[in-house]
């Protein structure tokens, strides 16, 4: 969000993040074929309580003078996150991932869990991939070489969001869809062979103590409905929001609602 009032771009080994707000601090990790800005709602309306970082994973947005190597994971992921926090001097955040940005979080749950207050999973999942989620994967990033990745984006990106959402606002699909064509093939083939290899981290929800907020889409195709439901019933403090007729993208499908379940949780669990 560029013309926000309070906003401070940093860098950090050429990654790239935003600070807006002050008080306590909650960190955001975007998704797949997504980079910070797709938390514009939540910036706006969280900024005026807390202190809110974004950052462009490495590839992305303005980070992509750091591109992801071969070997790059999610956990190597979670490390850079344990960086922002340390050049921010930031003892303890709040983690917020969606999708493919939770899986970092559970990376940094498992890694660092001191560092954290709190956790929140925005369509996101500890289960690993499938076997045959690995083989769709194969095969999309074959077809990405093939065919470039417009098609692909053009294809995957419209089913993240709910059929009712996708059919009103067109014009936030062909929006997602610009974003996204603009990263590098290198780094969205990347991406997906790093999801492939990432452990299933079930343990880590039910070894977690502090809270866990969850937020799911009845209508999520991206992410299972059951394995959602089942995943939240892991940790000792759950907090569960379940979204009607949302599907993957509840930060730009119900941003008042999202917004509204964050704000509570990080009151929730930084109150003195
Ligand atoms: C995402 O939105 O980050 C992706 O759906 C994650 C994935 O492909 O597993």
């Amino acid at each position: 969000m560029k013309d926000h009032p309070s906003s401070q771009n940093k860098n950090l080994h050429n990654v790239s993040y935003t600070v807006y707000g002050k008080g306590k601090p909650i960190v955001f990790i975007h998704g797949f074929a997504e980079d910070g800005s797709i938390w514009e709602n939540q910036i706006k309306h969280l900024s005026k309580y807390f202190k809110i970082i974004v950052l462009d994973l490495p590839g992305t947005g303005l980070s992509r003078e750091n591109f992801p190597s071969n070997s790059t994971s999610i956990d190597d992921f979670a490390r850079l996150i344990l960086q922002i926090a340390d050049a921010e001097e930031l003892d303890q955040i709040t983690l917020i991932g969606h999708s493919m940005g939770g899986y970092v979080t559970l990376a940094f749950a498992e890694l660092f869990p001191e560092r954290l207050n709190g956790m929140g999973l925005i369509h996101s999942t500890s289960f690993a991939d499938t076997e045959e989620k690995k083989e769709t994967r194969t095969r999309s990033v074959e077809f990405m070489y093939k065919h470039g990745i417009v098609p692909f984006l053009e294809t995957m990106i419209p089913g993240l969001y709910s059929n009712e959402f996708a059919k009103k606002h067109p014009q936030k699909i062909n929006e997602h869809i610009k974003l996204a064509s603009s990263f590098n093939v290198d780094v969205l083939a990347g991406y997906y062979e790093m999801m492939k290899k990432r452990p299933d981290r079930r343990h880590v929800l039910e070894q977690f103590s502090k809270p866990v907020l969850f937020i799911i889409g009845t209508e999520d195709k991206a992410v299972l409905l059951k394995d959602s439901l089942d995943q939240s019933v892991l940790p000792a403090d759950p907090n569960v929001h379940l979204l009607e007729n949302v599907g993957h993208m509840g930060m730009v499908e119900e941003p008042e609602l999202v917004n509204k379940a964050i704000e509570a949780f990080v009151s929730y669990i930084t109150k003195d």
